[in-house]
């Protein structure tokens, strides 16, 4: 395979006709049969990967050379649409974060790992938004089936994120962060696949619009403390790498029925 058809497949499977912002083929390689893949790559890892025989290095998170990975985030408010937040309270709820994340990539170093996998010659590439949309599917449909019944609680909830096997063998664990676990689920979104969380404004925008539990992957610590003392709506944390895995690890199988050899590294499981 070369680097297209490895970042094709990958939009094929999430179904995305576009590669997002946070994604991209830094350098471009054929005849790829052995990847190194990891959740983050830096240029240590880039100098293994030549040392050892692989043919191109795979990241999850984006580089600091895409300067405008942040506009990813904007979908935050498609994914907020879709659950009856109305558009001009979803538009609100992402405003200040976005010219955080904008402002914030302003300060890293845009030529950092990029630059080793030039000297190199190590093809390398990112795909991020396209797996995270692949594990948000997952996660939302292993929700909604539990919250089919309306009496579902949030403990069931946690059960059912935390049959995953990734959540299984993870050092984190999926946590009730808001809400009591015996309370009701009621209506529940996994608020995921959007750059990064929505910290406290997209959490509550999603309880001031008829969504009782948000899903997030991870979450500040001073978003959170917001959110729990004003106590509008049940808040689940499953935890950053064993849900990143949820969405990586089907692409890994793809690559592998193509005959692919896949090293996986730095959180994504074996
Ligand atoms: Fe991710
Ligand atoms: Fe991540």
């Amino acid at each position: 395979m070369n680097t297209n058809e490895i970042m094709k497949l990958a939009l094929d499977m999430s179904g995305f006709d576009y590669i997002p912002a946070d994604s991209e083929i830094y350098v471009e390689g054929k005849g790829i049969k052995k990847i190194l893949f990891g959740i983050d790559i830096d240029s240590s890892d880039l100098y293994y990967a030549k040392a050892n025989g692989y043919d191109a290095v795979i990241a999850h998170h984006p580089q600091a050379s895409i300067i405008n990975a942040h506009e990813v985030y904007k979908d935050h408010v498609k994914v907020m649409n879709k659950y009856g937040v109305p558009e001009e309270a979803a538009q609100k709820a992402i405003e200040d974060k976005y010219e955080m994340l904008k402002i914030s990539a302003m300060s890293a170093n845009y030529d950092s790992t990029i630059s080793v996998a030039q000297m190199l010659n190590m093809p390398f590439l990112n795909i991020h938004q396209p797996l995270d949309e692949i594990g948000r599917r997952l996660m939302q449909d292993k929700v909604d089936q539990v919250c089919k019944d309306e009496n579902a609680t949030l403990e069931d909830v946690i059960k059912a994120l935390s049959s995953f096997k990734e959540m299984q063998v993870a050092r984190t664990k999926v946590e009730l962060l808001i809400g009591d676990e015996n309370g009701k689920a009621g209506k529940t979104v996994v608020a995921h696949g959007t750059y990064t969380n929505g910290g406290y404004d997209v959490a509550n925008a999603y309880f001031e619009n008829g969504v009782n539990t948000v899903v997030y992957i991870h979450i500040t610590y001073p978003d959170y403390i917001r959110l729990k003392k004003e106590n509008k709506g049940n808040l689940i944390v499953s935890g950053h790498i064993a849900s990143d895995a949820v969405g990586i690890n089907p692409f890994v199988e793809a690559l592998r029925e193509k005959g692919l050899e896949v090293t996986t590294v730095k959180g994504i499981i074996k």
